[in-house]
């Protein structure tokens, strides 16, 4: 753990906001943690997925990834009342609308933080998920990688809390509600 959240979780709902590149496993430890700690989880592609009856390949198929922004913008702003909830965002959900800002308002900020390789090894299992990635190839993929890493990195950057994708286990759940006080 990098850095230690500012604010107490009790006066941010108890809400965790899980962030960091496709393939960092925001909803692996998400639903893990959830399970484990008596949270409720919510994976938001999950949720945009079900509102709008479409996978997310499809909505950026078919509308492009503007709109996708704005109903994902819209899906995570009304969780505002949530509580005690474990929320996996999209890779891109920090970067656009303020959605940050947002969410560290709304409760705790955890950026799971992985090297190029594992996220190239993660994607690679699962690439036709992701729209923004199913028509490279391998060595496409490592620059767009590379490239939109650094450009998301200034909003990564600003959560509450960063942990290494390598080092966390079932147990890092205690240090983030440990970072309460
Ligand atoms: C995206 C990440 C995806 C999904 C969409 C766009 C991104 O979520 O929201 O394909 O811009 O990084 P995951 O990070 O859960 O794969």
């Amino acid at each position: 753990m990098t850095d230690v959240a500012k604010n107490t979780l009790s006066e941010k709902q108890h809400n965790i906001f899980l962030i960091g590149f496709m393939g960092s496993g925001k909803t692996h430890w998400g639903s893990i943690w959830a399970t484990s700690h008596g949270y409720s989880f919510i994976d938001l592609d999950e949720v945009i997925e079900k509102n709008e009856g479409k996978t997310v390949a499809e909505i950026f198929d078919q509308h492009g990834e503007d709109y996708f922004r704005l109903i994902e913008t819209k899906t995570l702003r009304r969780l505002a009342n949530k509580q005690n909830t474990i929320i996996a965002c999209g890779g891109g959900t920090p970067c656009f609308h303020e959605n940050i800002q947002w969410m560290k308002e709304h409760g705790t900020v955890v950026f799971i933080s992985s090297s190029i390789k594992k996220i190239l090894e993660r994607v690679l299992e699962e690439q036709d998920k992701r729209p923004l990635l199913k028509k490279l190839n391998e060595a496409e993929l490592l620059f767009f990688i590379e490239q939109k890493l650094k450009e998301r990195e200034p909003f990564y950057t600003q959560a509450d809390i960063t942990l290494d994708a390598d080092n966390i286990t079932s147990e890092t759940f205690k240090e983030i509600i440990s970072t309460k006080n």
